[in-house]
């Protein structure tokens, strides 16, 4: 990993914990969005292959679930590939010198997510082409080297890259939640392989959440975007419209079902070093909104209420948020070591730094200090308010530490003077005053 290390910027305590929280606040935003991603483009593929028996209906369901995450290419940049870059730059400060192999894994993972958008974006193309295609039927019959033929030809091959993209999404979120449950796990770096990563079982009962809470959402997300926000722009039949909302919301339903199961045995397999009465506070919060969602979203289902679904959407969505936040407050807590670490590794950094520039940073000069602090009463041979130092220093030559004890706190010596005021030194001032008056008049005195 010697590569990341010259890159990374070694971070003070402080920063340390912004990081934390950023990491959060990118997997927040990732994980929505890949998790509604790989649910609508899962049942667009779905759709799209039930819809070769010709069905109107499934075609159109295929079309809207790939449209629903890739409105355009905007979204997956910000939502995807911007918070995916920051995930591993943050992983790789924090993880900085372990011998943790998540970062090259997630680079991996980022890898396999650039192919799984093109795939997603050509396999969206794809959908329209057919479905304009499905419109014009041709007079003539088809030629060799006729454009409706190569549309079709490109149409297919846009299909195809539609469902290996799939596949490169499925490996690629693999690969990102089973290195985050790797960086949980410290226990595991020093042997963990990547297979090993990919086919440990906490790694995998997370994945299978994550897919479910997916799907889940991607429910929910179908009818808010398509029959509430875009209600007056989107072109639909009554029908179609019944037979979508019912389907997504029973989707999301049977999907929501599965969460709180999961819930339960994340915390079992979570190791014991990560748990935090926080983690349990916030699973018992994602269990009871999870009821709740549930009840709601079946009451959709059953009573065909779809006025709850903006509520229910957002129910669903703080599970959400709810499940990364207590997932990610267990790599804090299991990482607490490496991270005071981190903090100790800045500060002799900074150290290091100010020492090159010719000053540490406790670099206190006597002579300024003496000159500031001390030559308004002494004199080296003239007697002021305070004894001339000719004359009180012999007694400490040999004696520095009684002098330091002396001038961090004077007493009463000579009766012929008062007392000398406390100068408030630090206990490195009052060595250094020692040992510049030392230097400076040691010779002196010697004569
Ligand atoms: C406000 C005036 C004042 C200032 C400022 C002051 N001193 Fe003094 N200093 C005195 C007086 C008065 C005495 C005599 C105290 C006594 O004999 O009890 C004294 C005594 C001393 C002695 C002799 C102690 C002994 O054991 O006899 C030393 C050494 C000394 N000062 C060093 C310093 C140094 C170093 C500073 C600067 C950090 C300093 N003083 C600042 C007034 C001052």
């Amino acid at each position: 990993m010697g590569i990341f290390n010259d890159l990374i910027i070694l971070q003070k305590e402080s920063n340390i914990q912004l990081l934390n929280y950023l990491l959060i606040l990118a997997k927040l935003i990732f994980i929505t969005y890949s998790g509604t991603l790989f649910g609508s483009y899962l049942l667009s593929l779905y759709f799209n292959f039930k819809s070769k028996k010709g069905s109107q209906t499934e075609q159109l369901l295929s079309r809207d679930y790939i449209n629903l995450i890739t409105p355009n290419k905007t979204i997956a940049f910000a939502l995807g590939i911007v918070p995916y870059i920051s995930i591993i730059v943050i992983y790789a400060q924090l993880l900085y010198n372990t011998d943790s192999p998540v970062v090259l894994y997630l680079i991996w993972g980022f890898v396999f997510f650039l192919i799984a958008l093109i795939g997603a974006y050509s396999y969206k193309h794809s959908l329209q082409l057919s479905l304009q295609m499905a419109t014009i039927s041709p007079k003539e019959p088809i030629e060799e080297g006729d454009i409706y033929h190569y549309t079709q030809a490109l149409s297919r091959l846009k299909a195809r890259a539609g469902i290996l993209g799939f596949v490169f999404l499925f490996f690629s979120l693999w690969i990102l939640i089973s290195s985050s449950s790797l960086a949980v796990d410290k226990e595991r770096w020093v042997y963990a392989d990547f297979i090993s990563t990919l086919f440990s079982i906490p790694a995998i009962i997370i994945y299978i959440n994550f897919i479910t809470a997916g799907l889940a959402v991607t429910g929910m997300a179908f009818i808010v975007k398509f029959f509430i926000w875009d209600k007056y722009t989107y072109k639909f039949t009554p029908e179609y419209g019944e037979k979508a909302q019912k389907l997504n919301a029973s989707i999301s339903l049977f999907f929501m079902a599965f969460q709180p199961i999961f819930l339960i045995l994340n915390l079992v397999l979570t190791p014991k070093y990560a748990v935090s009465y926080f983690m349990f506070g916030f699973a018992l919060a994602v269990l009871l909104i999870s009821f709740y969602t549930i009840h709601i979203i079946y009451v959709i289902v059953r009573n065909n209420k779809m006025g709850y679904s903006s509520f229910a959407f957002y129910l669903v969505i703080l599970v959400f948020f709810f499940t990364i936040i207590k997932e990610q407050s267990a790599f804090t807590v299991a990482n607490k070591q490496q991270f005071a670490y981190l903090a100790d590794e800045y500060k002799q950094y900074e150290e290091a730094k100010l020492a090159s520039l010719g000053r540490t940073q406790e670099s206190i000069n006597g002579e300024e200090l003496y000159k500031v602090k001390c030559t308004a009463c002494h004199q080296f041979d003239q007697k002021l308010v305070g004894p001339p130092h000719k004359l009180v220093l012999t007694k400490y030559i040999g004696k520095k530490d009684e002098l330091v004890k002396f001038l961090l706190n004077p007493v009463k010596v000579d009766p012929e003077y008062p007392a000398m005021p406390n100068q408030a030194l630090k206990p490195k001032e009052a060595e250094a005053i020692a040992d510049y008056m030392f230097e400076h008049y040691g010779p002196m005195l010697e004569k």
